[in-house]
Formats: C-alpha cells, structure tokens, sequence
C-alpha cells in the first residue's frame, strides 16, 4: 500500500468525538483483501451517479464530472497511480477518498440513496458474475484437453482399452476414452452449476441502501439494467443480508475442487510404477533432490491437495453465515476471504491440470495388456451363457468355477484352453472363445452411455456440442 495521501476519510465523521481504537481500526480494515472490488465498485458508481442525475438529485454538468473523475480514478487504479493506504477501511473508503481528492465536495453527493450494505453486496455479485465466467473458461480448457486425448486414443486401432476398476480392482474393459469422457463430464455439471448459479446472482442489491430502500426517487430497476443484472432486489432487507450466492458459489468451486481431486489421483495411479499407464510430460512433473530416478505428480496431487481449502471455504463461511440475525451485520466481511480463494485456486489449478492432461501421453500396449488381466471378461462370458437361455445365477456359478480354475493354474481367462474349458462347464463350449477377447467385450457393451466405440464417440460429439455453448456464454 502507498504512503497516506491525505487524512484518512471517516464516513461516519459527524456523530463521533474522537477516532477509532488502533486495535479497531486493525481489526476492522478490509481493504488488503477487498481491493479487488475496486473495479466493480467504480461500475456501480457511475451507474448510481447517473440514477441520481435522473432522479434530479445531480445537474447534468455535476453528472458529467463525476463520471470523469469516476473514469480517471478507475485508470489511476489500473495504472496503480491511485492505492490504497493503510488509513483505508475498504475499498469504498478508499475509492470515496479518491473522488474526494479529485472533485472536492461533489464526489460527497455520489453517498446519497445507498449505502456500503447495498454497495458491498452489488461489488461481490458484480465480481463473481465476471469470474464465474474466466472459471468456466478455464474448466472447458481442462475439458478440452481431456476430450483431446479422449478422440486421439478412440481413434486409434484399435481404440485404447483400459482396464475398468470398481473398488480398485479389474472390474470389466473399458476405452480409455470412456474413462477420460467421465471426467469431462463432471467438469460439465460443474460449468451447468455455474450458469445456473448465474442466474440466482443476477439480482441487484442496490436501491436497497443500508437495509430498508431509500426515500430519494432513485430508480432501482435502471441501475439494475445498467449493471448487467436481471432485476432489483424485491427485498431491500434481503438483500444487504443474503449471501446465498456467496455460499453457492463456494460450493461450486468446492464441487469442482472434489473432481480436480478425483482426477489428481487417478493421474497419479496411473503413473505409479505399479499402474504404469501413462507417463507425465517432463514440464509437468517434479523431481527429488536427493532421489535422481524420481519424477513425481506433484500438479495432480496439488490439485487433489486444494480441494481441502475449497471446502474449508464453504464451511467456513456458511458457519458465518449460520444464525445472523437480519440485516447487515459486520460478520458478512467475513465473506470475501472465502470466495476470493475459491477463484484465485482455480485459476491456479485449472490451466496447471490443463497443460498435465494434454502433454500426458498413455501406455497403449500396456493398457491393452492390463485391459483383460484380472479375469476382467468373466461378465462377458456370464452374459454370453445368459443370451444362450443360461439362468444368470448358474452363469455367475459356472464362470465363478472357471475364475478359480485359472487362479489355481496360474492363468487367465483368456488363456484357457479349449480342452480345460469344456472340463471346468459344459456351457463352455470353444465358441465362448468370442467373447473372451477385448475389442469384442468393449463393442458388446452398446448400451447408452456404455464403453462401446460407437456410443463413445456419440458421447464426445454431444460432449463437444455443450463446450461449444459453454463457451460462447464464458465469453459474453
Ligand atoms: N467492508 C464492509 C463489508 O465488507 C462493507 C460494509 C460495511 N458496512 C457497515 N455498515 N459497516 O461488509
């Protein structure tokens, strides 16, 4: 922060004798943190100077001054001429001692019909509205390196298997593609729950002054319009009190931090030694200083690692938020700290995961390998004696006989001899041998939303589809 340019600007000067308590004033100081608002909080200034001039509470060379001083303060900011001081409580502080310096006693009129209750609300909105945006830019940058290597390894021939894992263990063969499209899908309802987010946000507290309205005739739906959003508040004492979006938002980001973790970690098992499916991209990847051979997954497990802020956030301010009485209490500072954090972490997490997927490359003869190891066709063979009139429940005996047979002689599935087949069930006969291969247990599983080839490369289409208009509604 800058020297102190002037005295420091009360807005509460009238009614008291001497100034704050240091040890107040320390603890009441927002501006360290707020000061991001600064952009925002011009915005809705400019928007509510022109709702007083309309209101005939500012002459129109008054309106045309202020809003020159409001634009050349917003560069100062930009340029970083114009900083806080450690004498500002918060930004609106800060910014009022701003005007004051430029236009003297005008910059006074802009306090009329609103207060920093309204004012503080508005900013917050203003500002998640326009990060919701930059996070869903960059979850659909993560979404698209994923569906990159998704399309690369589907069409590939054969297209990649992987062994599918239910409770980490060989459950049944999948695409790799399939598994990759899974995490892009989580990433899309993380982006739908932002533009539905949106839409609760979309309403502007301002006009709700401190907490009851104003008795001046400002025009709330104008400066609503101006701003971006939907409306005003129908409630002026809701709205300098609720937080909802706040708290939704934060659980959004957190959400979103769950599924960067659940990726982490996989990324992680797949390139441990044991796993050996895919490698990270040496700018991806970290080394020890006393290990020469190690190179570690140090982005994925950072990602997995972040998710725990995200949700220390959301609890942290619902617990703040837990029991406040109406209207406006100081606790609400308590909010920015949280949502703040969500933002800058996934901003941070989100291109870092980006870069690590799509320089990632995988293991195909590997994969391929490993796909049906763990007796990972017993289900196909099951399902083959059932389509020849088998009642499930002998299927999953006679196969069950079979699994043991191979753990006995050491063996698997796939590599049973025809001769020891027939002597294990009489079901099997050498033509079960068909589905006893990969390609043909992944092309058996058509259902929607299965691992065959044709349903996934549908489900990548769709998939491309929806990123597309999640991406024109980012960049609007
Ligand atoms: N810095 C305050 C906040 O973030 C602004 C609102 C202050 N209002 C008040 N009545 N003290 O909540």
């Amino acid at each position: 922060m800058g020297a102190e340019a002037t005295g420091p600007v009360r807005l509460w000067g009238g009614r008291f004798e001497s100034g704050p308590a240091e040890t107040l004033a320390r603890l009441s100081v927002s501006v360290q943190f707020d000061w991001r608002l600064a952009r925002y909080d011009l915005l809705a200034s400019k928007a509510h100077a022109r709702v007083l001039h309309k209101a005939g509470l500012l002459d129109h060379g008054e309106l045309a001054r202020l809003l020159s001083a409001l634009d050349g303060l917003e560069r100062d900011c930009q340029s970083g001429a114009f900083r806080p001081t450690v004498a500002d409580e918060d930004v609106h502080t800060a910014l009022e001692r701003g005007l004051l310096e430029r236009i003297g006693s005008l910059g006074g009129k802009l306090r009329a019909g609103r207060s920093r209750n309204d004012q503080v609300a508005t900013d917050l909105r203003l500002y998640l509205r326009d990060h919701a945006r930059r996070v869903v830019a960059r979850l659909i940058e993560l979404q698209t390196a994923l569906m990159d290597q998704a399309q690369q390894h589907l069409a590939a021939d054969p297209p990649t298997p992987a062994p599918g894992l239910t409770h980490t263990q060989h459950a049944q063969p999948v695409l790799l593609a399939h598994q990759l499209l899974a995490h892009v899908q989580a990433f899309a309802r993380d982006v739908a729950r932002l533009r539905d987010w949106d839409k609760r946000a979309a309403i502007s507290p301002l006009g709700s002054g401190a907490l009851a309205g104003s008795s001046l005739p400002i025009d709330p739906e104008a400066v609503a319009a101006e701003l971006g959003f939907d409306g005003p508040a129908p409630n002026s004492m809701d709205a300098v009190s609720d937080r909802d979006f706040a708290a939704e938002f934060c659980f959004a980001a957190a959400l979103a931090g769950v599924h960067l973790s659940r990726l982490g970690e996989e990324v992680v098992l797949w390139t441990s030694h044991e796993f050996g499916w895919a490698e990270i991209d040496d700018a991806y990847a970290t080394g020890s200083s006393i290990m020469p051979q190690k190179k570690n997954a140090d982005v994925a497990e950072l990602a997995r690692g972040k998710a725990g802020r995200l949700i220390g956030g959301l609890t942290g301010l619902l617990t703040t938020l837990k029991g406040l009485p109406l209207t406006y209490n100081r606790d609400l500072q308590e909010d920015k700290e949280p949502v703040f954090d969500a933002v800058d972490t996934l901003l941070l997490v989100l291109p870092a995961m980006a870069g690590l997927v799509s320089s990632m490359s995988f293991n195909s003869e590997r994969l391929a390998r490993q796909a049906a190891a763990g007796h990972a066709l017993a289900t196909d063979l099951a399902e083959l004696l059932v389509r020849r009139g088998v009642p499930f429940r002998e299927a999953h005996e006679a196969v069950g006989h079979l699994v043991v047979w191979c753990e006995v002689h050491d063996c698997e599935l796939v590599d049973v001899s025809d001769e020891d087949l027939v002597k294990v069930s009489q079901y099997f006969t050498p033509d079960v041998r068909g589905v006893l291969s990969v390609p043909g247990a992944l092309a058996a599983r058509g259902t929607y939303g299965g691992t065959a080839p044709t349903r996934v490369a549908a489900q990548l289409a769709e998939l491309r589809d929806r990123v597309q208009r999640d991406a024109t509604w980012a960049a609007a």
